[in-house]
């Protein structure tokens, strides 16, 4: 799976080179591109944004910068519509969740452009965007951030990114994802906190009842 992220800071994206999607990328099971829009303006003093029409504050960035980028991604990485998925991040966009991973499992590329300011033009959105993803309800400085945790969202359902393949498809059951079970590591005791007996039994179906049973352990917390 490839992603092509356009961003006016690609540095932000940097902390991917670590991680389980840095080791994804070293594996090459994922591809991780940033393009940066000013390097595509075609103004002398390489501007991407400018003053809204309507006369609101703030600043928009330009549709020539980003669809050139644009352009410029699809005609060095070719993919056809079918596999190729374009995503505008938005805070009122479509919630990213769970359940999307496994329809989008299938595409080879998505282009993340990550917004700034006031965000983009709307004719880039009407003409060259599939389509809108929020990373939840609250306006962030940018779409750099959300572009990242919809890669690492995205990533984990790779063949072979994560080590045990149980851990993603313990992620993916939709229902269960948001209430998981409680999970304990050494040491059994520590300032006279028990890890709880079940799990210390060796007898699997005593195990998975007792997780089945703690489902909501941490609800009261979540609430
Ligand atoms: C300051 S915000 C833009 C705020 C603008 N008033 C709006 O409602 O779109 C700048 C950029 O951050 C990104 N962004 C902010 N919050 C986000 C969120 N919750 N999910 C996805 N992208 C977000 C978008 O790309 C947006 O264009």
């Amino acid at each position: 799976m490839r992603f092509d992220i356009i961003t006016l800071f690609p540095e932000i994206i940097d902390f991917f080179k670590i991680g389980l999607v840095g080791k994804a990328q070293q594996n090459n099971l994922i591809q991780v591109a940033c393009w940066n829009p000013r390097d595509f303006s075609t103004s002398p003093h390489k501007q991407v944004d400018d003053r809204p029409y309507g006369g609101e504050p703030g600043m928009v960035l330009q549709y020539q910068p980003i669809v050139d980028t644009l352009n410029h991604i699809k005609k060095t990485h070719p993919y056809s519509d079918q596999d190729r998925h374009i995503v505008y991040l938005c805070p009122a966009g479509k919630p990213f969740n769970q359940s999307m991973i496994a329809s989008f499992k299938e595409k080879k590329q998505f282009i993340l452009i990550a917004g700034r300011y006031e965000g983009i033009d709307q004719r880039i959105i009407d003409h060259h965007v599939d389509s809108l993803w929020s990373t939840g309800p609250y306006v962030l400085s940018g779409g750099e951030l959300p572009a990242c945790a919809i890669i690492d969202a995205l990533s984990r359902s790779i063949d072979g990114v994560l080590g045990n393949k149980a851990s993603y498809e313990n992620d993916a059951l939709s229902e269960h994802y948001a209430i998981k079970h409680p999970v304990y590591t050494r040491p059994r005791i520590i300032d006279g906190h028990a890890v709880p007996e079940a799990l210390l039994s060796g007898d699997p179906k005593k195990i998975s009842q007792w997780q089945d049973e703690q489902r909501n352990h941490n609800k009261e917390k979540s609430d």
